[in-house]
């Protein structure tokens, strides 16, 4: 019996997860998506090629794998279906290897649009939401009123969703947000049409059957520890458990079946949207590090916010996942930095604390360990051995700081760009 490893971002999202679960996916014959959805930018470089993926797991490019949207996962008709379509236009057999929960819960072109409404009443205090009507459709989930992927075969489908959309107009008037949907509905329900020639299925079942029957399977997380709805920075967070035991919840598997947790990280932090950030650098490093990272949006295109790496909020993200090997990303974007800082602690009021705390507010100042820099290209290398020390000292101070030994290190985007231990 096969237990499911897990890869989950650490930080504030877009740590890499779609790179790092595209390298793994040889050794895994499953990959699942647990939660998220459409909000969610996974970016895969190879073979010359770029693919971001917004529902659809990593694995899909790999012969022979099967790829699960599991319950956790909200799902938009016409996002799925245009990433659908592009993928088989390069030749991607997304039929015969997507395999999609019935539990999984749909996002309503009115979701979008409440999404939008509550974002524009909340002004200056807005949460920087991708917009996809991800928060409203897990209200609906958690309200008991949502519409689930396993509903569109139902005669009663059309009617249920008339009933919803009234519900949610009756709220878009509220808010005084009028909204034509005409041309996004159409979308919507050619989307609907499109989905019912995938495999619907009862997916706990499946993903159970899989792992009895000892197939290899990776879970891959979306957003990150430091977005989740509980232990985020709340309200600037997302509506799903972006930790571990969203695994469960999202997939149907017990904590029992739960194997490696692999906590991804970039070598320094970024955050899009709003809310607390830290690390934040608002100087020319900030700026550096955003310029030659390519720091901006999968899914928006928004400038990322970014920083040095926070050891505090990460130490709380390895803690709460239960992370059992760690994988740093984008080390080489400081190829040319002289000194590197990483915060060990913060300073709130006047006490330091290595604890994250309940509430991030402008007092804080984090406490900061200077490296120097490794001043070379990280590329050059084919193993860890022949790092530079520098590297290795940062490497290894992460290593002495969270207990947890770094497993993988990538040095570029595309899949050859990286070092395994
Ligand atoms: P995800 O949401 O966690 O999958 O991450 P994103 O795809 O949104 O953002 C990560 C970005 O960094 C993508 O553009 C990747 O191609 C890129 N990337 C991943 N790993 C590395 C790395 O080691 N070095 C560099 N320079 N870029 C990387
Ligand atoms: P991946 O999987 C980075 C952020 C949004 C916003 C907040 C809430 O690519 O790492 P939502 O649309 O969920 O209501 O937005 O969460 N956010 C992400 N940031 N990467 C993501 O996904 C994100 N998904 C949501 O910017 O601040
Ligand atoms: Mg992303």
């Amino acid at each position: 019996m096969k237990k499911v490893d897990v890869v989950l971002g650490l930080q504030w999202g877009d740590e890499g997860k779609g790179k790092v679960v595209d390298v793994l996916t040889p050794a895994y014959r499953v990959i699942a998506r647990f939660q998220g959805g459409p909000n969610a930018g996974h970016s895969l470089h190879f073979e010359g090629k770029k693919y971001v993926l917004h529902t659809i797991p990593s694995g899909i490019f790999r012969d022979g794998s099967v790829n699960v949207i599991g319950n956790g996962v909200v799902i938009d008709p016409v996002i799925l279906s245009e990433e659908i379509a592009g993928l088989e236009a390069d030749g991607v057999d997304v039929q015969g290897k997507l395999l999609i929960s019935k539990k999984a819960h749909l996002i309503l072109p009115t979701h979008r649009a409440i999404d939008a409404a509550s974002e524009a009443a909340k002004g200056k205090t807005k949460i920087g939401s991708t917009l996809k009507g991800i928060g409203p459709t897990y209200m609906d989930k958690t309200g008991r009123n949502g519409l689930r992927i396993g509903d569109i075969v139902s005669p009663e489908f059309g009617e249920r969703y008339g009933r919803l959309k009234e519900k949610h107009l009756g709220l878009l008037r509220q808010y005084d947000y009028p909204v034509d949907l005409t041309d996004y509905e159409k979308k919507w329900f050619e989307g609907i049409e499109n989905l019912k020639r995938f495999r619907l299925i009862d997916s706990e079942h499946a993903v159970n059957r899989l792992l009895d029957e000892d197939n290899t399977m990776l879970a891959e997380g979306a957003q990150g520890s430091m977005l989740d709805i509980d232990f985020g920075t709340y309200p600037f967070v997302t509506s799903s458990n972006t930790l571990c035991a969203g695994v469960c919840t999202g997939l149907g598997v017990a904590p029992s079946r739960i194997g490696n947790v692999y906590g991804i990280f970039k070598a320094y932090c970024t955050r899009v949207g709003s809310g607390p950030f830290p690390t934040e650098l608002f100087d020319e490093t900030g700026e550096r590090l955003c310029d030659i990272g390519h720091e901006f949006g999968a899914v928006t295109g928004r400038r990322r916010r970014c920083g040095w790496l926070d050891m505090v909020a990460l130490k709380y993200s390895i803690m709460v996942n239960g992370v059992t090997q760690l994988i740093m990303m984008k080390s080489d974007v400081m190829n040319d930095f002289d000194t590197i800082r990483v915060a060990t602690a913060y300073e709130i009021g006047g006490r330091t604390t290595s604890e994250f705390p309940y509430e991030i507010t402008g007092d804080l100042r984090p406490v900061y360990t200077e490296f120097e820099g490794w001043k070379c290209d990280l590329r050059r290398y084919g193993s860890y051995e022949e790092f530079p020390e520098a590297f290795k000292r940062y490497v290894e101070f992460i290593e002495r700081q969270t207990g947890v030994p770094v497993k993988i290190i990538s040095v570029g985007p595309d899949r050859g760009e990286t070092i395994v231990r």
